[in-house]
């Protein structure tokens, strides 16, 4: 009898060692120490032993069973270390391979220019209006003063869809958009920056599609100067400090007295060069103070109340503070182009 189990337990201890992998253990475990494995087998001996010899071979199986189990215990140990030591070296990661480089969008120049202004008149109160790019000629032109035969239309030469849907050729249709939302009430203190249409030939000065931002200021006793104040601000924020402004006369349907703007040469500080054609100004936009047809048309009482208006390209914008000589660049989408605005760079 004891040669028996000497057979099993020298037979367990040896398809353990051989056991290569923790699945392959398990199936020993099982075939020795399971309900219906070789040490239970075993004890089904002890039917055919005496009384006497009963308790010495049942003490002998149970031995064998904690060596087997031991056994198996200390080579699980070991083969979940060789597991593991294999799974470190199969998921092992090259720190030094060089990353993919995840490429990212840059923000268009422009647009770069009109969070720039957003922020700058934000910060004064004004807020920030938006409005279609497919408008009613009735806000493009009729509500700002510029009925079906004035002359004014010649100078913003439209496409149009038919004969009373066209592409806003100004931001002031907003600005009337939002003069008609106000229903009579002041103050109104707003930008609506937005791309504008016209039908113009391209070339490096012009393009059939560019970019404007409004200002609208309307309350009680709003005047030139706060026009002046407001823009002088602006130019020195968006071109350095020291940035004088000059007002010329000019003229626009839906302002009275309506003014052309020009801002002291950044590049020559006002002394004449290349850029400013020897003169130290720069032309940068139109404004004026807002027509009293106009806000009574939208229904204010142009004796209470006053406004003034601005209307500034962001291209011309972009062009001077970043030395950029022809519009297209804006819209041909060159990447070497917009690369050089890359912040992340
Ligand atoms: N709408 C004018 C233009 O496109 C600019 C402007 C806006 C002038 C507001 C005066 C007041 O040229």
């Amino acid at each position: 009898m004891d040669d028996k189990i000497e057979q099993v337990r020298s037979a367990a201890l040896d398809a353990i060692a051989a056991a290569e992998s923790l699945e392959g253990l398990q199936q020993v475990r099982i075939q020795y120490l399971g309900k219906k494995g070789s040490i239970q087998e075993l004890m089904s001996f002890m039917k055919s032993l005496s009384k006497e010899e009963k308790p010495a071979f049942g003490q002998k199986v149970n031995l064998c069973k904690q060596e087997v189990g031991e056994a198996i215990e200390a080579r699980q140990k070991e083969l979940q270390k060789v597991e593991l030591a294999a799974r470190l070296e199969k998921e092992k990661i090259d720190i030094t391979l060089p990353a993919d480089r995840f490429e990212l969008g840059t923000e268009h120049p422009l647009i770069m220019i009109q969070q720039e202004l957003e922020d700058l008149f934000l910060g004064m109160g004004y807020k920030v209006a938006e409005g279609p790019e497919l408008e009613q000629d009735y806000y493009n032109f009729e509500l700002a003063n510029i009925p079906k035969d004035h002359p004014a239309r010649d100078m913003q030469d439209t496409f149009y869809v038919d004969p009373n849907t066209l592409l806003r050729t100004h931001t002031t249709a907003m600005q009337m958009r939002e003069l008609e939302k106000a229903k009579g009430q002041t103050p109104i203190k707003l930008i609506c920056p937005g791309k504008v249409y016209r039908r113009d030939d391209d070339d490096a000065t012009h393009s059939h599609q560019f970019m404007q931002c409004e200002g609208l200021v309307v309350g009680e006793k709003v005047t030139l100067a706060d026009l002046k104040g407001t823009l002088e601000f602006m130019a020195n924020r968006m071109f350095g400090e020291g940035r004088k402004i000059r007002f010329r006369p000019s003229y626009f349907p839906f302002t009275e007295p309506s003014v052309e703007v020009d801002v002291s040469c950044p590049f020559c500080n006002g002394k004449g060069c290349s850029v400013c054609k020897g003169s130290g100004w720069i032309e940068i936009l139109g404004a004026g103070m807002v027509h009293p047809h106009v806000l009574e048309m939208n229904g204010f009482d142009s004796e209470k109340c006053s406004g003034f208006a601005f209307g500034v390209g962001l291209e011309r914008v972009a062009m001077l503070k970043y030395g950029i000589d022809d519009i297209r660049n804006f819209y041909t989408n060159d990447l070497r182009f917009l690369k050089t605005f890359d912040r992340f760079d």
